[in-house]
């Protein structure tokens, strides 16, 4: 069996070989070498220092809903913060850590009355991964609401930075290079029950265009600038696209699902062919949304 190279008081939360498909909304991939599920922050740099420390190669995993793990499964460690989920509203901020779930947190921000992330309903995942990746949607991104970010930074240094401080784009922030510990977000006043109705009337919105109900990470592509991937995936002819387990969805074309027995490399595969017919049809490239694993490690020197 292999040895476990974290300080002792770690071993409770540390497993060996654990499935990570579960752990995602496509349900596909192979196990972490070593999956570390953190309850503190104490937790978070034990874990960084004893990955550096022997050199293994460190993913920190939110909610899995824009992931894609090999099927061979990820060598070294991946960390989880959701055990980290408090959420403090005070005023018109909201203190909120990297595990909470962001369907969570708009809720609470609705019924505290606090205006703003409602733009968010609808969009699976954790903080952590939302600010990672700068999850957003047609009314907003997470970036909009941010005032500061308190994480490790790619030199494994715990560090404050202020949105003015911190590189975000279109579905990318450099955030992804470190670990997201907590957050500072910055709303406005509102009214609840109106901020409850605005969230539910985007859910609503997203339930009717989306494969909600079905195994996949979310939109596969971005949009490339001023045009929309689902579209131009849907007017190449892909829909109903199969290999092996996995398919192009019927009502949204920049979906990818797994009916059942799909393994990564047939949605790796799948992504190829789409990306080669909309590149025949439009003349557009696509670039992958989805996160593929293994890639870059954490952290690394
Ligand atoms: N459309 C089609 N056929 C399709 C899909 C879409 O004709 O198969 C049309 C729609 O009718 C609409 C237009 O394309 O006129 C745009 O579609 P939609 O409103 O669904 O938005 P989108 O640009 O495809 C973006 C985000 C989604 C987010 C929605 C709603 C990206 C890559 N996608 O999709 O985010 O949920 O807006 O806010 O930015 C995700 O990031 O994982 C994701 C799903």
């Amino acid at each position: 069996m292999t040895a476990n190279p974290f300080p002792r008081r770690l071993h409770p939360r540390v497993r060996i070989s654990e499935p990570l498909s579960n752990r995602t909304t496509l349900r596909v991939g192979g196990p972490a070498e070593y999956f570390v599920e953190a309850t503190s922050l104490r937790d978070v740099a034990d874990t960084v220092n004893t990955a550096h420390e022997i050199g293994l190669p460190l993913h920190v995993i939110g909610g899995g809903s824009n992931l894609l793990i090999a099927d061979e499964g990820i060598p070294g460690v991946v960390l989880s913060l959701h055990c980290m989920k408090k959420i403090n509203v005070f005023g018109a901020k909201v203190h909120v850590q990297a595990g909470a779930k962001l369907s969570t947190l708009v809720n609470r921000c609705s019924a505290e009355g606090l205006a703003g992330p409602q733009s968010l309903a609808g969009i699976p995942g954790s903080v952590g991964g939302a600010l990672a990746m700068n999850a957003g949607g047609r009314y907003g991104e997470i970036a909009d609401y941010v005032e500061r970010v308190i994480w490790i930074n790619p030199q494994g240094e715990l560090e404050s930075r202020y949105k003015e401080e911190i590189d975000f784009g279109y579905r990318i922030s450099e955030l992804r290079h470190g670990v997201v510990i907590e957050a500072v977000l910055q709303g406005a006043p509102g009214e609840r029950s109106e901020l409850i109705g605005r969230a539910r009337e985007i859910l609503q919105q997203k339930l009717a265009a989306q494969p909600y109900s079905e195994f996949s990470a979310g939109c596969a592509f971005k949009n490339p600038i001023g045009q929309s991937a689902g579209r131009m995936i849907d007017l190449a002819g892909c829909k109903g696209l199969r290999v092996g387990g996995a398919t192009v969805s019927d009502r949204h074309g920049n979906f990818i699902i797994n009916t059942g027995d799909a393994r990564a490399r047939d949605v790796l595969e799948l992504m190829r062919q789409v990306t080669q017919r909309v590149l025949e049809v439009h003349g557009v490239e696509l670039q992958p949304e989805v996160q593929v694993w293994p890639g870059r490690s954490l952290l690394a020197a």
